[in-house]
């Protein structure tokens, strides 16, 4: 096991499986192919529907078997999907969230525009089950600054960070431009992984993908001081993941706490950490000012070097955008 440590794994991940003991891993993130014909370097993304279902229940047992009882099990994929893997999650492990991930998709026809992935979070112990809260910036208008929700009377009790996550996740796009992707038709944003991990586990725990793509769960892992373990079957991929994996650091840190950037902003921290946290940033004598003024760091130029180490350590900006929004305001 300790020689399968952060690395990707080239080959089939039902086969794989076998190199990992039971009860050893302390999240298990599953991106697998959605069977919808995408066009894969060599995989082929069409199985009949039997087939595709009977495979998925055979590699999502192997997830449950090797996570760890503090551990959690989250697999993303279309509503469609979820909804089968669901009833084979509910035979082995406890659910405990369907987050609604917020990201339009190609328009099916004869249908409502599917605008949300799903991803399935569920655990092994829902007592002893690893967690963290965390929060996200307050969402603003792109234009006049202020808050898109309206808190009412109640923005005295305002957070100046942001809002506690909720499973509706709103403020991570996918990665649109062809310039930030790799030859890879899915590949998802570093920082949703981020934020699972984040609110998941601790530092050097174990992270395990079996449907790595082009590495994006091993990159947040390491940018996050975790180990992470990942299967592919395409050696295509493996080596794309690798080439990039070189160039990253794990030091997506503000001082002492692990936090996920995007950009030149925090976009995920921990609620137990923004005590300390709150000390890097200039905040109002009023709270109500939270409403019209996003909080900044107090030595912008400090922080905005340690950003520019995270974020393009490999020399390329990997990023996606976040989600933008206007109010009605003038
Ligand atoms: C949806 S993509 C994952 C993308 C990944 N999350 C990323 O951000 O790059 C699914 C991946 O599973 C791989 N794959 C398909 N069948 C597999 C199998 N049996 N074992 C391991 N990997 C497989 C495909 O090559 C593809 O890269």
């Amino acid at each position: 096991m300790k020689n399968n440590s952060n690395k990707i794994l080239n080959g089939d991940a039902t086969e794989l499986f076998k190199e990992i003991p039971d009860n050893s891993i302390d999240i298990t993130f599953a991106d697998p192919p959605f069977n919808l014909k995408k066009k894969y370097n060599g995989y082929k993304d069409s199985l009949e529907f039997e087939e595709y279902l009977e495979w998925c229940e055979l590699w999502i047992k192997e997830m449950v078997r090797v996570t760890k009882p503090t551990g959690s099990i989250f697999i993303h994929n279309i509503p469609k999907w979820l909804t089968y893997y669901s009833s084979i999650l509910n035979k082995y492990a406890t659910f405990r969230h369907w987050i609604s991930w917020d990201a339009p998709s190609s328009p099916m026809g004869k249908s409502l525009q599917p605008s949300h992935y799903g991803i399935l979070y569920y655990v092994k112990d829902i007592k002893h089950t690893k967690f963290y809260e965390l929060r996200y910036p307050h969402k603003r208008c792109r234009k006049c600054g202020y808050l898109l929700k309206d808190y009412g009377g109640k923005k005295q009790g305002l957070h100046p960070f942001g809002p506690l996550l909720s499973d509706v996740w709103t403020d991570i796009h996918r990665i649109k431009h062809n310039k930030y992707r790799d030859e890879h038709p899915c590949q998802l944003p570093i920082h949703l992984l981020e934020r699972i991990i984040l609110m998941s586990t601790d530092n050097s725990d174990i992270v395990l993908d079996p449907f790595m793509g082009t590495g994006t769960t091993a990159i947040a892992s390491k940018r996050l001081g975790r180990n992470y373990i990942g299967f592919e079957l395409d050696n295509k991929y493996v080596s794309i993941a690798n080439d990039k994996l070189k160039y990253e650091q794990s030091n997506s840190k503000l001082g002492e706490f692990w936090v996920s950037f995007f950009l030149k902003d925090i976009i995920s921290l921990r609620n137990v950490d923004w005590e300390c946290l709150s000390e890097y940033y200039l905040l109002p004598q009023n709270n109500r000012a939270i409403d019209h003024t996003k909080i900044e760091f107090i030595d912008k130029k400090k922080i905005i070097k340690h950003f520019d180490l995270v974020i393009n350590g490999n020399g390329k900006i990997k990023q996606d955008s976040m989600q933008q929004e206007f109010c009605n305001c003038p």
